[in-house]
């Protein structure tokens, strides 16, 4: 194994803001922006500050640190790629990636049959417009309101946040927003111009809000009856955090596509969707592509984090302490007003506006984040420890009796 000469556990020098950090700063509206707390290392589920602070993780850099900072076998997995082989375009054959996506397919079941790598959340649910218009020749998408979809140009005509979404039109493509979880509302929209209508199984950004049976079965069905695709943007549900690899597998029902990234290479940028057998070959030869996907270094993260959610049982991990968490979270402050959630995907709903509570949890040692106005993002990585889940519930009682 090559060693590394840097030792992790020394001081960090203390950083000047880089111009970079400011603008940053002054693109970022909401008040949870602390640029004075500089991260500099971290280990499974707990963040160190340049003064040596140690903080309880539950954001993982928005569920993407799902096998925890500083993973030994992710860290190795790495070391050992950069030093034999860090590029390799998709046209050609690279040993990594085909263990990489063979062990992806013990995880993910048919129909879902076929993959194409990229780089970002928005990158994937871009192919998937892009896929779902090749096979039905249509233009027309339904997405659902408080839905969140990425932020280029592509997919930002169906993030629903109008803040967002807003400055920036008007878009060619043509979206339908539906209430979430009105079926009436849905079966309305979808008709024969519908190519795809594309939803979170449970959404993130506004909240971490479920979606019921009732709804997800009859975009399934509608979908099915009017000859348009079913996409499940599972970019932020993915990759068992909900302790099923996909949460629209308790839902048991089929999509014809989904998407993933955030948590599938620990941190190293990778995004997936998935197709059945039938979607992925509507598209024409050499109609879609990209650089950096599927390069050799991100498969062999992709690799090791799939290795270590079977051999340390993650998926269970998430179910057990989610659940222990959110009973703590629930009887942790009358600043409370609901917690939902499955697994490690946890919104606390406050009576108060989220930000002061994320501030309050932050001076406790606790990094979380927003989901919506009025809702604490819990987010650890899948690593975490019972001891540590009863620690944040701790600290998090000692946060919410300020308000
Ligand atoms: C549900 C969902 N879709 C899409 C995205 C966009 O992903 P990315 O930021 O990697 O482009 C996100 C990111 O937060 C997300 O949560």
């Amino acid at each position: 194994m090559p060693s590394s000469n840097v030792d992790p556990t020394a001081a960090a020098p203390r950083l000047s803001r880089s111009a970079e950090i400011l603008a940053a700063a002054d693109v970022h509206s909401s008040g949870l922006w602390h640029p004075d707390v500089v991260f500099v290392r971290g280990a499974g589920a707990l963040l160190y500050d340049a003064d040596g602070r140690e903080y309880l993780d539950c954001l993982a850099g928005i569920a993407v640190a799902s096998v925890g900072h500083a993973n030994e076998r992710l860290a190795d997995a790495l070391a050992r790629q950069a030093r034999r082989l860090i590029v390799c375009p998709q046209n050609l054959g690279n040993d990594v990636r085909t263990e990489f996506t063979n062990k992806l397919f013990q995880f993910v079941k048919p129909p879902l049959t076929r993959v194409f790598l990229g780089n970002s959340g928005a990158e994937a649910n871009e192919a998937a417009l892009k896929w779902a218009r090749a096979a039905t020749g249509r233009r027309r998408f339904v997405a659902a309101q408080r839905g969140f979809s990425g932020r280029t140009m592509g997919v930002l005509p169906l993030t629903w946040e109008p803040k967002y979404r807003e400055p920036f039109g008007p878009y060619d493509t043509e979206v339908e927003f539906v209430p979430f979880n009105d079926v009436a509302a849905l079966e309305a929209a979808v008709d024969e111009r519908t190519a795809a209508v594309l939803l979170e199984p449970i959404q993130g950004e506004s909240g971490i809000r479920p979606a019921t049976q009732e709804f997800l079965a009859a975009a399934r069905a509608v979908t099915k009856r009017r000859g348009a695709l079913l996409v499940f943007d599972e970019i932020q549900t993915g990759v068992g955090r909900t302790g099923t690899f996909l949460a629209s597998e308790a839902f048991g029902i089929d999509p014809d596509m989904v998407t993933l990234a955030k948590g599938l290479a620990g941190g190293v940028p990778i995004s997936a969707l998935l197709l059945t057998d039938e979607v992925a070959s509507a598209m024409p030869k050499g109609g879609h592509g990209t650089t950096f996907g599927g390069n050799p270094l991100a498969a062999a993260a992709g690799l090791a984090v799939l290795e270590e959610l079977e051999a340390r049982d993650l998926m269970a991990n998430a179910t057990r302490l989610g659940e222990r968490l959110m009973a703590g979270l629930r009887s942790a402050g009358s600043v409370v007003r609901e917690v939902r959630g499955r697994g490690l995907l946890i919104g606390a709903e406050m009576t108060v506006p989220a930000g002061p509570v994320i501030d309050a949890l932050l001076a406790e040692g606790v990094v979380t984040t927003s989901g919506g106005a009025d809702t604490v993002r819990f987010l650890p990585p899948l690593v975490i420890e019972e001891a540590q889940v009863d620690e944040v519930i701790a600290r998090a009682r000692k946060a919410f009796a300020r308000f």
